[in-house]
């Protein structure tokens, strides 16, 4: 366990893997989860582009804007004392070119305060990484099924599930490695596919969809708690039906209000 209270860095997550920890992570939008997320013990706070989709409404991450990332990065920096805040670069803003990427990640580092950035991409995106690590901005890698890509890999699907396509998968994580990513997350990727990957790696995989090998999980925080009770997939584990207490809560705010029993005496001020 990384001692309580003091920062996560990128030195503790490769003496997690060394020790054989297991890296806990899930998604965080806001301050008022942060701080709960943080004081839960979750080593790292990853502000994802699917806010897009679980906040905002939106169908995919690719309409996700900087100015959307960086809002939601610097509110949940607010509430986060000890966990590792990353921030997940929106779609184009960093797969244009390796200064680009500097600019914006830059930005991103500088405005919101946040630890790391996450980007989607293997090999071709290596010489990014690599320029990005070289000016002092920690990278998180993100492999398999990158949702940014969704339209050209045809859907959301387990990826690498034929030699061809595992194959890439194993080059592309050693590329990443090799230009100084300090993690990789992997998405919907087969199980004994994400267990080679991580046994072949220094630095830690968190997987989502790949299996119990991988050196920690990431979940989309509102899936597992039952909130967003719109989406299932059978990666996600429900820990608790939060949008059931919701409705039932509101609904019987709404039964009290207008039956006049809420507020009572113990609501009211006498004078
Ligand atoms: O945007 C996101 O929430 C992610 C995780 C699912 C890994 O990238």
């Amino acid at each position: 366990m990384v001692e309580e209270r003091k920062p996560v860095t990128v030195y503790d997550l490769v003496q997690m893997k060394q020790r054989g920890e297991r890296i806990v992570v899930l998604t965080c939008y806001d301050a008022l989860f942060a701080r709960l997320l943080d004081a839960s013990g979750v080593d790292i706070l990853l502000v994802g582009d699917s806010v897009n989709q679980v906040l905002a409404g939106a169908e995919t991450t690719l309409s996700a804007t900087l100015d959307q990332m960086i809002y939601h990065t610097k509110i949940v920096r607010r509430g986060a004392e000890r966990a590792m805040v990353v921030c997940d670069m929106p779609f184009l803003t960093y797969q244009v070119s390796p200064a680009e990427a500097i600019k914006n990640c830059g930005r991103v580092m500088a405005e919101t305060g946040c630890h790391s950035v996450k980007l989607e991409g293997g090999r071709p995106l290596a010489a990014t990484v690599r320029a990005l690590v070289d000016v002092g901005i920690p990278v998180m890698g993100h492999l398999g099924l990158t949702p940014q890509s969704v339209h050209a890999l045809g859907g959301y699907r387990v990826q690498g599930r034929d030699e061809k396509t595992a194959e890439r998968l194993k080059d592309d994580a050693k590329a990443l490695e090799d230009a100084g990513a300090f993690a990789i997350v992997l998405e919907l990727v087969p199980a004994p596919l994400a267990s080679q990957i991580t046994k072949a790696l220094t630095i830690p995989t968190i997987g989502i969809g790949a299996g119990p090998a991988c050196d920690g999980q990431v979940l989309v925080l509102h899936d597992m708690l039952g909130l967003n009770d719109r989406f299932g997939a059978k990666f996600v584990k429900r820990y608790a039906a939060l949008a059931e207490e919701v409705r039932e809560a509101v609904q019987l705010y709404a039964a009290e209000v207008r039956e006049g029993r809420y507020p009572g005496p113990e609501h009211s001020f006498p004078k």
